[in-house]
């Protein structure tokens, strides 16, 4: 795909209408939501500033929640008018609706290089419903729009799809850098690529599973996902997590990855408990070993030593998943150990590390170590959806 960049784009003295993703994790206290991880605030900043150098007239759009196309007093915005405006160090004027008036008057008292921070576009029905008059409304606030919610770049909603037909529109910087890390990982890799998922359970990976065994050289499976496949394979897995009824299905994913040619690589031994508690009583056992009390809860060590291996002949990775039940160490050692080797390739330049989703990122916060990968992204459903081969509205919409 290609897109225009904003810095072909014509912005002194414009209104530009930025689309940015401030669904942030909150606190919900007596004195109002609080904010409490502000990355996707921080990560809205090289766009807000460049925007502002160049004299636009930055206007936010976002969304929080779920208001479902009602006004939620909860679920308004204003509460990140403050701490974006002490991370911008400038004011954030905040207007109480995205449409009519009420918007229009904020904008049109901005100077130029000022920002605006608008209502919750779910606000409005027609945000989600994509509806064709609502765009036209939020476009009257607007000369160029951009969008850096790569993050919600899976809706096609009006904030996200709609407007990007109306007025020029440019990808900013956050889901630029994001579209090209995601382009070196799966969609021009550098080969031969691996990649890693896990997570609990197949069946929400399914789609992901199919597409990525169509192009990667090797897949490493691990997580409670993984047990469903060593039972497809006829391996006893105890009182383990696994999905029995999808013993076909991963059955047919191993065929069609034997038939692409993409290796697959299954725990070849398993770290087990009689139940899931830190500091617990572990054991190592073959998949011949594993008990019927016994629950499967990390890769073993020599599983994590072939998956390491094989990072050492990869040029890309592709990470989405833990390999076992990071949260509750000692079950955090083989995803700690593949993360910490993927790290140290990726920082001495031998591998292009990309990961994502939200498990992937606080397993690697876990290890320490997601500043030495390559990118990782911090998207959740566009990220997935991103892996299973899907198209993205959003970012089609950008398509010069
Ligand atoms: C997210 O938080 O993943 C995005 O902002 C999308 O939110 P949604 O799932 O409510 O559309």
């Amino acid at each position: 795909m290609t897109f225009r960049t904003l810095d072909t784009a014509d912005l002194a003295g414009k209104r530009a209408m930025v689309r940015v993703d401030f669904n942030v994790p909150v606190d919900g206290g007596p004195n109002g939501n609080q904010v409490t991880d502000d990355t996707r605030l921080r990560a809205a900043l090289p766009t807000i500033h460049y925007l502002s150098k160049q004299g636009a007239k930055v206007v936010l759009l976002a969304h929080f929640d779920r208001p479902k196309g009602k006004v939620v007093p909860e679920m308004s915005l204003g509460f990140v008018a403050e701490p974006l405006s002490a991370l911008l160090e400038q004011p954030v004027a905040f207007a109480s609706d995205c449409i009519g008036d009420e918007a229009a008057k904020v904008v049109n008292s901005l100077e130029n290089g000022g920002v605006a921070l608008l209502e919750n576009v779910r606000f409005h029905a027609g945000e989600e419903k994509n509806d064709a008059d609502f765009a036209k409304a939020l476009a009257a606030n607007g000369d160029v729009y951009v969008n850096d919610a790569f993050s919600a770049a899976h809706r096609a909603h009006a904030s996200t799809e709609g407007l990007a037909k109306l007025l020029p529109a440019y990808p900013g910087l956050s889901m630029q850098r994001e579209l090209e890390a995601l382009d070196a990982a799966l969609g021009n890799p550098k080969k031969p690529v691996i990649g890693i998922v896990g997570g609990s359970k197949v069946s929400t990976k399914l789609d992901l599973l199919n597409n990525l065994v169509a192009k990667l050289d090797r897949l490493a499976i691990g997580g409670g996902m993984a047990n469903t496949f060593l039972f497809a394979q006829g391996h006893d897995v105890g009182g383990s997590l696994c999905e029995k009824d999808l013993a076909d299905t991963a059955r047919e994913i191993m065929k069609k990855a034997d038939a692409a040619g993409c290796e697959l690589l299954l725990p070849v031994d398993v770290v087990v408990a009689k139940k899931v508690a830190p500091g617990v009583e572990t054991a190592v056992r073959a998949l011949n070993e594993v008990q019927a009390d016994d629950l499967i809860l990390d890769a073993g060590p020599e599983s994590a030593t072939r998956l390491l291996a094989a990072m050492d002949q990869s040029i890309t990775l592709i990470w989405n998943g833990p390999l076992g039940v990071f949260e509750v160490p000692p079950f955090d050692e083989a995803t700690v150990s593949a993360a910490k080797h993927a790290a140290s390739l990726a920082k001495s330049g031998k591998l292009v590390a990309v990961a994502g989703g939200g498990d992937t990122v606080a397993a690697l916060n876990h290890a320490g170590v997601s500043a030495d990968f390559t990118f990782v992204s911090t998207a959740g459903g566009a990220f997935l959806e991103w892996m299973e081969g899907k198209t993205l509205p959003g970012v089609a919409a950008l398509e010069a």
